[in-house]
């Protein structure tokens, strides 16, 4: 029977936004004749058919994505990206937060065996002198399982310096046998490697760090999408970043059309997309129109940021009345979530606070607060909402689940591991807080007490269907974070 290479092709662009248009078939069949006996067959036309017979399963897509991704990679690669985050961007970045919060959140999307990610790092590195005083994160993803764990090894050959600036190898390598170097500890402890595909969704998420980002290297990846994919991609990406957060591509992938919402900036023989800064009144974009509704809101103008001064005890609120019109109208949480999800974070949060006035009571508002500031990069402020929810009710698991997070976004570990004992003692069944307590000890280098929280997660998962959203995971299903879980435990910890 003859092979219908065209679905074959749109089912793997769908589940994995890799494009193979006919005139790149003959890469797909090149594919997947390398996975037709990892598949168990010894005939490709047999392979494809039993590919196209259901959806593809998690393990058929790290097999396809084993054949058909490209890794082709090395360290410091398009060196005049670096030369101009180096130069510019960043040293802007790190005088505007020296006097606040010292916080930097770098994430290498499609990061291959590492190089980029340690390119990252050994950058900040070599920037920030009192790096220790600073709290960075360096995560770096990429759907291929196998190239994790070749990034976590951390482990080069020769090739992989091929633009490496001079000196670059011998300091920040350890030279080991048959000629490969090895990263050396302080910088390899700075980059935490996760599985993520970038197009299944389900970020950005608090529960997978991939939140409030100020630079994102997405980079030689997306010219492998189909244009619709790619444009949703780029759309997530654009929610992952803070605003006035960074975008870089490859040099094939820079397009005018692909990018809305992010601003062209030229630098010596790059751009770099920035995600725009425009003040909160100004922004221009229509509230969302939210099911069943029917009059416009009228919405009091922009008050100055109102930081809760000190906690609030709810038992002191009297609950606001509501009249029967109100009622009718989308409450201020709907309206705040439905902007949440379409990533605009700033309009939630004026959304919630701007009536001044009410008194909020749902803890819901106040989780939608402190997610939004944190997702904004507003950590103070979102810590301080989450602790005024938990004045208002200390029992809440949620509540100190989101504060646990925002914590370790400020590098605070040791609280941060206190509040989720709090949410799962309070919740035995917060799937995500065992989860975050499992990264926690992976990435503290304390592997069996891992395991043990993972595998808590684990048997909590598989009572969900895997299609099942989890709660507080920002779109993240039972059966990714399974498949997440999966991999974490094949990715030795570089610790
Ligand atoms: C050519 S490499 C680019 C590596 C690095 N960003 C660079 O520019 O040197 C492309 C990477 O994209 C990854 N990739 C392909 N499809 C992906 C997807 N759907 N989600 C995440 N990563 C993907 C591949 O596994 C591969 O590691």
């Amino acid at each position: 029977m003859e092979t219908d290479w065209s679905r074959l092709s749109e089912v793997i662009a769908d589940a994995m936004g890799l494009h193979f248009p006919r005139e790149r078939w003959p890469d797909l069949q090149r594919g997947l004749a390398g996975a037709t006996t990892e598949f168990g067959f010894t005939d490709i036309a047999a392979c494809a058919e039993s590919l196209l017979s259901a959806p593809l399963t998690k393990i058929q897509m790290q097999v396809l994505a084993d054949h058909l991704t490209i890794g082709e990679t090395y360290f410091f690669r398009e060196k005049r990206t670096f030369e101009a985050i180096a130069s510019q961007l960043l040293p802007a970045l790190i005088e505007s937060r020296r006097n606040g919060e010292r916080r930097l959140r770098l994430w290498s999307a499609a990061c291959c065996t590492g190089e980029e990610a340690y390119s990252l790092a050994i950058m900040l590195h070599q920037l920030l002198p009192d790096l220790a005083a600073w709290h960075v994160t360096i995560l770096a993803t990429d759907i291929n399982a196998r190239f994790l764990r070749k990034a976590v090894a951390a482990s080069y050959g020769e090739w992989s310096f091929r633009d490496a600036p001079a000196g670059f190898k011998e300091r920040y390598f350890i030279r080991g046998e048959d000629n490969r170097y090895l990263v050396v500890p302080e910088i390899r402890q700075m980059v935490t490697f996760a599985p993520l595909n970038l197009a299944e969704g389900g970020y950005p998420s608090l529960a997978t760090d991939t939140n409030a980002m100020d630079l994102i290297f997405c980079r030689n990846v997306l010219m492998y999408f189909a244009p619709a994919q790619a444009v949703r991609v780029i759309a997530n990406l654009r929610h992952a970043l803070i605003d006035g957060g960074w975008l870089a591509v490859g040099p094939s992938e820079v397009s005018q059309a692909l990018f809305p919402g992010f601003v062209v900036r030229n630098f010596p023989g790059v751009i770099l997309y920035q995600k725009g800064g425009a003040p909160l009144s100004s922004r221009p974009q229509p509230r969302p129109k939210l099911r069943g509704e029917t009059e416009r809101l009228d919405f009091a103008p922009a008050l100055p940021w109102p930081r809760p001064a000190a906690p609030v005890p709810a038992a002191t609120r009297a609950p606001a009345p509501r009249s029967e019109r109100e009622e009718k109208r989308p409450r201020p949480y709907e309206l705040a979530r439905a902007l949440y999800e379409q990533g605009r974070q700033a309009e939630a949060v004026e959304t919630l606070l701007v009536p001044a006035a009410r008194a909020m009571r749902d803890p819901r508002e106040f989780h939608l607060l402190a997610r939004a500031l944190a997702n904004e990069g507003k950590l103070t402020d979102a810590l301080a909402w989450c602790d005024s929810g938990l004045v208002a009710d200390k029992l809440d698991a949620v509540g100190h689940y989101l504060r646990a997070t925002i914590l370790l976004e400020q590098g605070q570990v040791a609280p941060a591991r206190i509040s989720l004992q709090r949410a799962v003692y309070l919740d035995p069944a917060f799937v995500l807080a065992h989860f975050a307590l499992g990264n926690l000890a992976r990435a503290n280098g304390k592997p069996g007490e891992a395991d043990r929280h993972f595998s808590n997660a684990q048997q909590l998962l598989v009572r969900l269907k895997a299609d099942e959203p989890i709660p507080e995971g920002d779109g993240l299903t039972a059966g990714r974070l399974a498949e997440i879980i999966a991999t974490l435990a094949t990715l030795k910890t570089s610790r």
